[in-house]
């Protein structure tokens, strides 16, 4: 029979105490709210009313709700207040020492029955446990943050947790309205170990001056439609939290590279910038603990109004007959310009055009263009089979097969052809740009323009800048987006770009987890979704891309970069030698015959 819980203490009222606080105290359930002293428990008490006052103003408490939920919360100092409660969950910061103190203590001041739980993103419970006279009452209780929106819990169970603790656990978050996932003592748990490489992967790229602090942000954003970007993450978990997290993670998980917190975070934890809860972190907020963002002076300035220059700008030529060049005609044409469209043969333009013309009426039909508009759009757009068309226009996008030898052939015969100052963009997703640039003999008008698929309705493009490429030609490129509706955002020349540079090994590593059995396909993708609010779990995201794509991006990747973290997971290769590719052959990580 599950445990009975009616008492709940928490210990440390910083950015996640508080929150599990409130988690509590929202469904009906009496909270002990302890702290080290009187500041800090005077700090969590105004945490928790500012929290419940932005609910009542947003609508989501009503003042009577509030009056009964600050009432169920009492607040004390010293863990002695703890004696009585049948649960105890511990969010003091990230350092085993102190955790181990505190349990030692609890384990002495709490009742005999009682569980103690803690919220550690990423020690070891069992570790944590043992520092206590009843390690079978011990149990994780990983909360996400901001605790009272996420839905995941994740539950920690060590080698000598009792079962009907874990059964207590899991049916007391399902009174919490929380999606629990039990798993075993591994450094990171599921989220974390997936999210930390990455995120600590986004500051060395920001470290490294590859991309700013804005366009990281915006491209996984955009890119991969994430709740926010990976810097404005850490700032909301907290730069001395997350450092302390990726240590862990690196001493614990195998001493991987990837979680070698980045020397700019120890720099940044050092000079006191913790992220949000002080005001400043890698963005600049209002005051402390306010989610305001003011600008400061790595804000870029007035860069979308000065950004609409387009140069000369009126004829565009899009090479290519594929989806993406298919899916770039249209933005052009929809946003006014004059677009040439060159392919290999007559027939494959009357197939590019007859994709233009499906697409464009699915936009009327769905009501976001007129049948004015789409004649317009279509009238707009000049049909040929021979490159040298394209010696008018203003700007090239090559948008044909991912082959380097087609690619640098293309950019050797546009050098011929094309007027010069024309911008030279390639759409490639994975080879280097400057090898297309050094085709011509006009390397600063190259750049990359990598649109991401439907061309027409995602919003980013990466703008890839080779070392050889001018200002001038960047700065005609950026505008070149905004004037069509996009978000551009300027990177490096760097295999796989800023999105699938941080997406693919993400994916690879949540095949490796399922590859050693720590969890399933089904629990890591609810995992990612109900803690970290990602729109589509790894495994459903994988399926949809493709497994040979996922495959091929992410050796790309391990062979320019040699990082051994990057190699792709053995059981991804078999997938993929087997057949199982994803969606498009109806089986992937899942078997969408039988649905
Ligand atoms: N920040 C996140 O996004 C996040 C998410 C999930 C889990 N966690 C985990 O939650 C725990 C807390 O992290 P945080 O980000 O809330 O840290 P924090 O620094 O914001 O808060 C820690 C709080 O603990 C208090 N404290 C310190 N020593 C204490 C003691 N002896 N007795 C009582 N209180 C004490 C501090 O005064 C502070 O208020 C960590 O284990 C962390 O890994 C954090």
């Amino acid at each position: 029979m599950a445990r009975s819980i009616a008492s709940v203490g928490v210990v440390g009222l910083g950015t996640m105490g508080a929150g599990i606080v409130e988690v509590f105290a929202r469904n009906g359930i009496d909270v002990l709210a302890v702290e080290v002293g009187d500041a800090a428990l005077e700090r969590g008490r105004e945490t928790l009313r500012g929290s419940v006052d932005r609910a009542v103003r947003k609508g989501k408490l009503s003042e009577d709700e509030r009056a009964a939920l600050l009432e169920r919360v009492t607040f004390a100092v010293g863990l002695d207040a703890l004696h009585a409660v049948d649960l105890v969950i511990e969010a003091v910061p990230e350092k085993l020492e102190l955790k181990q103190r505190i349990f030692g203590e609890l384990d002495r001041v709490c009742k005999r029955d009682a569980i103690l739980a803690t919220n550690t993103s990423s020690l070891s419970v069992t570790e944590i446990s043992v520092a206590t006279s009843r390690p079978n009452q011990v149990v994780g209780m990983h909360f996400f943050n901001p605790a009272p929106v996420m839905k995941l819990v994740e539950i920690v169970r060590t080698v000598v947790t009792d079962e009907e603790v874990v059964t207590g656990i899991e049916a007391l978050c399902k009174r919490l309205g929380k999606v629990d996932v039990t798993i075993g003592d591994r450094a990171g748990f599921i989220a974390n170990a997936l999210l930390f490489g990455y995120l600590n992967q986004a500051v060395s790229l920001l470290e490294a001056k590859y991309a700013s602090r804005e366009d990281l942000d915006a491209a996984m954003k955009l890119g991969c439609g994430l709740p926010m970007g990976p810097l404005a993450l850490m700032d909301l978990i907290g730069i001395d939290t997350a450092y302390e997290i990726l240590d862990t993670m690196y001493r614990r998980g195998g001493r991987d590279r990837r979680h070698a917190p980045v020397p700019l975070i120890k720099q940044m934890v050092t000079a006191g910038l913790l992220g949000r809860k002080s005001g400043r972190g890698f963005y600049t907020y209002e005051k402390p603990g306010s989610p305001v963002v003011v600008p400061d002076e790595a804000t870029p300035v007035g860069a979308a109004a000065s950004g609409l220059d387009t140069g000369a700008v009126e004829k565009v030529g899009v090479v290519g007959s594929g989806t993406m060049a298919t899916g770039i005609i249209e933005v052009f044409a929809r946003a006014g310009f004059e677009v040439v469209s060159v392919t290999r043969g007559a027939e494959q333009s009357g197939r590019t055009c007859e994709a233009l013309k499906t697409s464009l009426n699915k936009a009327v039909v769905r009501g976001r263009l007129d049948e004015a508009g789409r004649d317009a759009a279509l009238g707009r757009v000049t049909w040929s089979a021979t490159v040298e068309h394209l010696a008018d226009v203003d700007l090239v996008v090559e948008a044909v097969v991912e082959e380097l030898s087609v690619k640098k052939a293309l950019f050797a015969s546009l050098d011929e052809i094309c007027k010069p100052g024309v911008v030279l963009a390639t759409t490639t997703s994975s080879l280097p740009v400057i090898e297309l640039a050094v085709a011509t003999e006009r390397p600063a008008d190259v750049v990359g323009l990598h649109f991401f698929n439907p061309a027409p309705v995602m919003g980013l493009v990466e703008v890839v800048r080779t070392i050889r490429t001018s200002d001038a030609t960047v700065a005609t490129a950026t505008a070149l987006c905004r004037a069509v509706r996009k978000h551009p955002v300027v990177c490096a020349d760097r295999s796989g770009f800023v999105v699938n540079a941080l997406l693919f090994p993400y994916l690879n590593d949540a095949v490796k987890m399922v590859e050693a059995s720590y969890s399933t396909a089904d629990d890591i993708d609810h995992a990612m979704k109900l803690g970290c609010g990602y729109p589509m779990g790894p495994f459903e995201l994988l399926d949809v891309i493709g497994l040979d794509v996922a495959l091929a991006i992410q050796r790309e990747l391990y062979l320019e970069l040699r990082e051994p973290g990057f190699a792709p997971a053995p059981l991804l290769e078999h997938l993929v030698t087997a057949g199982y590719l994803g969606r498009k052959v109806g089986r992937g990580f899942r078997d969408y015959s039988k649905r």
